[in-house]
């Protein structure tokens, strides 16, 4: 990309989240060639270590693949290694962050003359407790004076209305929107920016995406593991701020917003809020809420936690589109398996002479992961002699249908947008806003203890009161029908 001399400033370098997310990610760009020569990657942290011990860290997390015949991946990997600084300083100090000044213009003056526009990305791979704290030294230190400064954060954003508030005033205080830049990873994934093109690009579903039409939606998000050592911090949050408020809530945005004016990043989002602020209070009778059983076997969790580790509850949307149609969220770990995906069922067929409703209802199903597909439930003849009516399927199959493609990695895909400045897959302040003011009563009940955690079976479908919830918001199962994703031939 153009633009000038490009810093990535990794802050809480030897994190997990950093090692595991942001340098792959970073590492991907720059191996497709996604970034300029004149870029440099500086980690940042407390533990005193060299620049070696850094790249040692990271090795094992930087795949060194082929991307061009005429390279050696092994030499490209070493060539990013040492464009990667590490300077070690605390979060609270000046000490550090002068520092870190002084290299990034050391650096940046290495690339260019004085004159030359520059740029410096902050990735905050840091627990949000720390946010506050060292945005206000990039503040007073780090600012770029010659070209744009661009600062990603990550959720949790708080875990209330009220504390979600006080971060966010003071990271309003420190930079500007435009500044800001808060990571939703399920932005990133390729169905879920596939979801506007599908429902406003084909006149399949213009007509039909609406309450006339649609008797439910499910978004659905299963993992078959548990917490995996992350148990202290998962325990603090719960299944519904971890995935529900966050993920689960964007991609209810994109299924259910009206059309936005252009693709302009503030028209899709002016959408998203309005949606959003649609939504009616959450009923409790709605609700299921559930924790598995060896939950509290980890050493992290305490042994009295009531935390859900599994939600399933219906957002009702009360607008001319939507009025009637139950969105049913569901989460949960340890269950019996993982996938995310986007289930829009039909109503019947009105004055069916097939009996078309022992086959099973259209549905559209969008899998967000793994094996992203989409595909279409609908009722066929049953090939042979006898006319009967039978339950089939037209399938995209994305690893079918698109064998030369490598879908980006979500993290991969918004680094990208936040150096090329596009906003549009990022949380603004209004939404995430919004996002807690619908959940924030429901979870001061829930952490208050006043509703009931069912315990379920670890690898199970969680709690059987979910798919009670499910039959009465008239979700109806096909019977005996699975699908299958193609294998190649
Ligand atoms: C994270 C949650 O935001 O998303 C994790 O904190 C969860 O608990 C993860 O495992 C799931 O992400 P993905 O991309 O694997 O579905």
């Amino acid at each position: 990309i153009a633009g000038g001399c490009l810093s990535l400033i990794v802050l809480g370098a030897s994190g997990d989240l950093a090692k595991k997310k942001t340098f792959p990610a970073i590492f991907n760009l720059y191996k497709q060639g996604f970034l300029p020569d004149e870029m440099h990657v500086f980690g940042y942290a407390r533990s005193n270590m060299t620049n070696e011990e850094l790249h040692e860290k990271l090795l094992r997390y930087l795949k060194a693949e082929r991307t061009d015949p005429t390279t050696n991946p092994e030499d490209v990997r070493k060539q990013f290694l040492n464009k990667i600084t590490y300077i070690h300083g605390a979060y609270d100090a000046d000490e550090g962050f002068i520092k870190l000044n002084e290299e990034i213009l050391r650096l940046e003056r290495e690339e260019s003359d004085d004159n030359s526009p520059t740029r410096r990305l902050f990735y905050l791979a840091l627990p949000p407790s720390v946010y506050p704290l060292v945005s206000k030294q990039i503040r007073k230190h780090c600012m770029n004076q010659r070209g744009w400064t661009r600062v990603i954060v990550e959720k949790p954003f708080g875990k209330d209305l009220e504390s979600s508030e006080v971060l966010s005033s003071e990271l309003g205080s420190l930079f500007t929107e435009d500044q800001l830049y808060r990571i939703d990873h399920y932005l990133g994934k390729e169905l879920v920016q596939n979801l506007l093109v599908m429902r406003f690009a084909n006149r399949f579903f213009v007509p039909i995406w609406n309450r006339d039409n649609i008797a439910n939606v499910q978004i659905v998000f299963k993992e078959d593991f548990g917490t995996q050592g992350r148990g202290g911090y998962f325990d603090e949050y719960g299944i519904i701020r971890d995935i529900i408020q966050n993920h689960l809530v964007q991609v209810l945005c994109l299924v259910a917003m009206e059309k936005p004016v252009s693709l302009s990043p503030e028209h899709v989002r002016d959408e998203k809020v309005k949606v959003l602020q649609c939504i009616e209070p959450i009923n409790e009778e709605e609700v299921v809420i559930g924790q598995y059983e060896g939950y509290k076997d980890d050493p992290t969790v305490p042994n009295d936690s009531v935390t859900p580790t599994f939600a399933s509850l219906v957002l009702r949307i009360n607008n001319e589109r939507w009025d009637g149609v139950p969105f049913i969220m569901k989460a949960g770990k340890s269950l019996d398996t993982r996938k995310a995906e986007i289930r829009v069922q039909f109503k019947d067929v009105p004055g069916d002479i097939f009996k078309c409703k022992k086959q099973g209802r259209n549905e559209f199903v969008m899998r967000l992961q793994p094996k992203e597909a989409m595909y279409m439930k609908l009722t066929v003849k049953e090939p042979g002699l006898d006319m009967r009516a039978t339950q089939s399927e037209l399938d995209m199959s994305y690893h079918q249908r698109y064998q030369d493609i490598v879908i980006p990695e979500a993290y991969e895909r918004l680094l990208l947008d936040t150096i090329r400045g596009d906003q549009q897959h990022f949380v603004r302040r209004d939404e995430l806003r919004v996002a807690w003011e619908i959940f924030t009563p429901l979870l001061h009940r829930i952490d208050a203890g006043k509703l009931k955690v069912i315990p379920y079976k670890e690898g199970s479908r969680g709690p059987a009161e979910a798919d009670e919830l499910n039959a009465r918001m008239g979700y109806q199962r096909t019977e005996g029908y699975c699908w299958k994703p193609p294998t190649l031939q």
